[in-house]
C-alpha cells in the first residue's frame, strides 16, 4: 500500500487559460520545497510541455501503450542544473488515435504508471481542456483536482460545466479553484464567488479556493524562452503566486496523508463512461 504519493490534476473547461504553465511552475515550486515531483503531460491531443521546456524527447507516454516501453525510461529531468527529483513524462502531440483513450487503455496506463509514481511525493497531470471521456477519466484518477479559471465569463461557464459533468458522471465533488490572470486578489475572490455560488445552487456543493495567479508579462517571456518562470524570475508576481499554490498543496497533502485515504498514487477508474 502506498502512503505518501499525492496526485493532482490540472484541468479547465476552456483551453488557453494557463493550465500547462501553472502545472510546470507549481511542480517546479514543489521541487524547491524539497519534494520529489513527477509532471505528466496528459493532454494527449495537444501535448506541449516539451515545447514549454525546450526539449525534444524521443519517447513519449504513448510508447508505454504502443511499444510496451518502461515508463521510467521516458522521463526527462528538468530540475535546476539537473537536480534530481523533478521529472517530466512527455506526451506526443498530434496523434489523433491517442487524443481519446478508452477506459481500458487508461486503466492499463494507470497500472503501468503506479509503481513509478509511488517514488514521488507529488504526481501532477496536465490535462486537456473540455469534458471528453479522456479528460474526465484522467482527472478522476487523481486525489486532488485543480480547476483553472480566468475572470472571463466563458471560462466561468465552461468550468461550471466541467465540474457538473465530473460530479454527475464520476461522483467527484472535491475541486480546488485557481483563478489565473487576475490583476488583484479582489478580482480573484469575485470570480471564485461567482463560480462557487452557481455550484452551490445547482449542484449542492461548492469548490474550494486554492489561490490566485496574477497576470505577469514575465510568464509570456518565459514561454518564449522555453524555460519555467520559477527558474527565470522566481520573484515575479506569477512565480510568487505559484509558490503559494505549492505551499497550499503541501498542506492539502499533509491533511490527506493524516486521513489515510490514499491507497495508490493514481486511483482505480470508474468502469462506466
Ligand atoms: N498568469 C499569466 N500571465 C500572463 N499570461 C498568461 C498567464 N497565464 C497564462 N498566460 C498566457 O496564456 C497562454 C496559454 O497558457 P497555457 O498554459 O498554454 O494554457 P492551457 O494549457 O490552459 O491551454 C500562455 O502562453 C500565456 O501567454
Ligand atoms: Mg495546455
Amino acid at each position: 500500500m502506498n502512503r505518501k504519493t499525492v496526485s493532482f490534476s490540472i484541468l479547465s473547461g476552456k483551453g488557453g487559460v494557463g493550465k500547462s504553465n501553472l502545472a510546470l511552475n507549481i511542480c517546479y515550486a514543489l521541487h524547491q520545497l524539497g519534494r520529489k515531483v513527477l509532471l505528466m503531460d496528459c493532454d494527449m491531443g495537444l501535448a506541449n510541455m516539451d515545447v514549454l521546456l525546450g526539449v525534444a524527447p524521443e519517447k513519449h507516454v504513448q510508447d508505454i501503450l504502443l511499444n510496451n516501453q518502461d515508463p521510467a525510461a521516458i522521463l526527462v529531468p528538468f530540475g535546476p542544473a539537473g537536480k534530481a527529483g523533478l521529472d517530466l513524462m512527455p506526451a506526443n502531440s498530434g496523434m489523433a488515435e491517442f487524443a481519446d483513450l478508452d477506459v481500458g487503455a487508461r486503466g492499463m496506463l494507470r497500472d503501468r504508471l503506479n509503481p513509478l509514481a509511488a517514488n514521488y511525493d507529488f504526481v501532477c497531470m496536465d490535462i486537456g481542456a473540455g469534458i471528453s471521456p479522456t479528460v474526465l477519466g484522467f482527472s478522476s484518477m487523481t486525489a486532488l483536482r485543480l480547476v483553472v479559471v480566468t475572470p472571463e465569463p466563458t471560462s466561468l461557464t465552461d468550468s461550471y460545466a466541467l465540474i457538473k459533468v465530473l460530479s454527475a458522471r464520476h461522483n467527484v465533488q472535491d475541486f480546488h479553484i485557481i483563478v489565473n490572470q487576475v490583476e488583484s486578489p479582489a478580482e480573484a475572490k469575485r470570480t471564485y464567488s461567482r463560480l462557487s455560488a452557481v455550484c452551490k445552487r445547482f449542484l449542492g456543493f461548492a469548490p474550494a479556493f486554492l489561490c490566485e495567479i496574477r497576470t505577469d508579462r514575465g510568464l509570456i517571456d518565459a514561454v518564449r524562452k522555453q524555460r519555467p518562470l520559477m527558474e527565470l524570475s522566481p520573484r515575479s508576481p506569477a512565480a510568487i503566486d505559484c509558490m503559494t499554490a505549492a505551499q497550499k498543496l503541501e498542506q492539502l497533502r499533509d491533511s490527506l496523508l493524516i486521513v489515510g485515504e490514499i491507497d495508490a498514487p493514481l486511483r482505480s477508474l470508474p468502469m462506466h463512461e
